[in-house]
């Protein structure tokens, strides 16, 4: 079956596109979710178009009038969506010469879809990271609650995952709210850079009428213009970046989800997660699965997948605009909607982890986690790191033997490995004398978890 030429550039054509070619052109089926962006640009520019005469206000009343009805049709899901007219811009353009006839044909005066769709995503990103941000908030705040809820439970902290030295779990959960907290500054960082308009970049050179670029700004709320035609139609350096601060999330969220499947494990028992976040197994009863956390872990993959796709579809293109970058939109939007929904049930499911105090603090008195502690009270009783360092060496070992942690040992024990130990160690070898030893900026003790949250609120209002 062979089509009819396309009505909105097919003028120089004498044969109809291939129909495989036309399908595989197309770009409908996904960038359609950019269609209130694009007639919110369009808005601008045919004001702007009026206002420097290029429009007579009776179009740009007929072209207003279209794009609104247009809007109600996409909105009610009453608009025919076409492939025969290949992407959003041109199902949109079209429709509006269907309803305005000879002024909807003006509309395009002075633009290109190449800068029209720089303009859209751009203008669909600002939007989005403003909700993914939000999401990142929430969870940034949820973090903080539950960080002062369990700043005085003691839980073993771990190096190459073996038990190290005893924290806090509220400092522990602390140290997510700090990647969190990078990822928001990134995040606000790159915004800038989404929001500068390339409208008026037209195809590639800029356009022969005396656009008002400022003007169109103003009215798309663009906080800058971009400053270089030929750039400003085929940089996606701030898709990118977007979709690089995105994995660096979903690289956080699934350090934390690994953390949420080992500790809610039976093995491990340190915390438990709501029924409502979990499902069973079809064939073992006993079975509560993780499933929230494995998921976002696994959903990590497709976000870096994505980073990789765009930085590979950039390289090597020449400028301009090509083709190729009609690939730039399924990687971008399937980053948002991930990172969205991943930030989303995370934000949900942190405030109803429960902790599983006595099992922590039982674990956390294995592994002789307040060695440290020992060697450094023998510093501070005049001996040099190393020597300390090998005494406390000897008397694990023979903890091991005995199958005794340090502070099970008997006074006299202890002083057998030195004698400069006194009855005041085992104030310096309990859980509870390490964690309150580390009393600096960034330590563990309760009081600067205290602080730290404190410093937090603040930061998130
Ligand atoms: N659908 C195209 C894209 O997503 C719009 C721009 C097309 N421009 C062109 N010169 N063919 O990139």
């Amino acid at each position: 079956m062979k089509s009819e030429k396309n009505h909105l550039w097919g003028g120089r054509f004498n044969e109809p596109t291939d129909e495989f070619v036309k399908i595989f052109g197309a770009s409908i089926a996904f960038d359609k979710i950019l269609a209130l962006y694009d007639i919110q640009g369009s808005i601008a520019h045919a004001t702007m178009l009026s206002e420097i005469d290029v429009l007579s206000s009776s179009e740009l009343n007929e072209i207003l009038k279209g794009l609104t009805k247009i809007k109600d049709e996409i909105v009610n899901d009453q608009f025919n969506w076409s492939i025969d007219l290949e992407d959003v811009h041109m199902n949109i353009e079209s429709r509006l010469i269907e309803i305005c006839g000879e002024s909807g044909k003006k509309i395009h005066t002075g633009r290109s879809r190449n800068d029209q769709v720089a303009t859209d995503i751009r203008l669909y990103l600002r939007d989005q990271v403003l909700l993914i941000n939000n999401e990142l908030e929430r969870l940034l705040t949820a973090l903080l609650d539950l960080a002062d809820q369990e700043k005085e439970t003691i839980m073993p902290g771990f190096t190459h995952l073996q038990a190290a030295q005893p924290i806090s779990f509220g400092h522990h959960l602390l140290a997510y709210f700090e990647m969190f907290k990078r990822d928001r500054e990134r995040l606000y960082d790159g915004f800038k850079r989404i929001n500068t308009m390339p409208l008026g970049s037209a195809a590639l050179a800029g356009t022969s009428y005396p656009i008002n670029r400022d003007r169109t700004a103003e009215l798309l709320g663009f906080e800058r213009i971009s400053l270089n035609s030929i750039d400003a139609v085929s940089d996606r350096d701030f898709a990118i970046e977007f979709v690089s601060s995105a994995s660096l999330i979903m690289m956080h969220l699934s350090r934390f989800s690994e953390e949420i499947i080992l500790w809610s494990s039976s093995q491990f028992d340190f915390i438990s997660l709501p029924d409502s976040f979990s499902t069973g197994s079809s064939i073992m009863p006993q079975k509560k699965n993780p499933d929230v956390p494995e998921l976002v872990r696994g959903k990590t993959g497709r976000v870096t997948g994505n980073l990789i796709s765009l930085l590979t579809l950039m390289k090597s293109q020449p400028l301009a605009y090509n083709k190729d970058n009609q690939e730039d939109k399924e990687p971008l939007f399937d980053s948002v909607d991930t990172i969205f929904n991943c930030l989303h049930v995370f934000a949900d499911m942190v405030p109803m982890i429960k902790s599983n105090k006595d099992n922590m603090y039982q674990s956390a008195l294995k592994g002789f986690t307040t060695a440290t502690d020992l060697a450094d009270y023998l510093v501070k009783k005049g001996l040099a790191f190393r020597d300390a360092h090998d005494i406390v060496g000897k008397a694990v070992s023979y903890g091991i033997k005995e199958n005794k942690d340090l502070n099970e040992f008997s006074l006299d024990e202890l002083k057998s490995f030195n004698k400069l130990i006194e009855k005041d160690v085992f104030d310096v070898i309990s859980l509870e004398g390490s964690i309150n030893a580390r009393d600096h900026l960034g330590g563990t003790s309760i009081k600067q978890v205290s602080k730290a949250i404190k410093a937090g609120r603040k930061l998130i209002k």
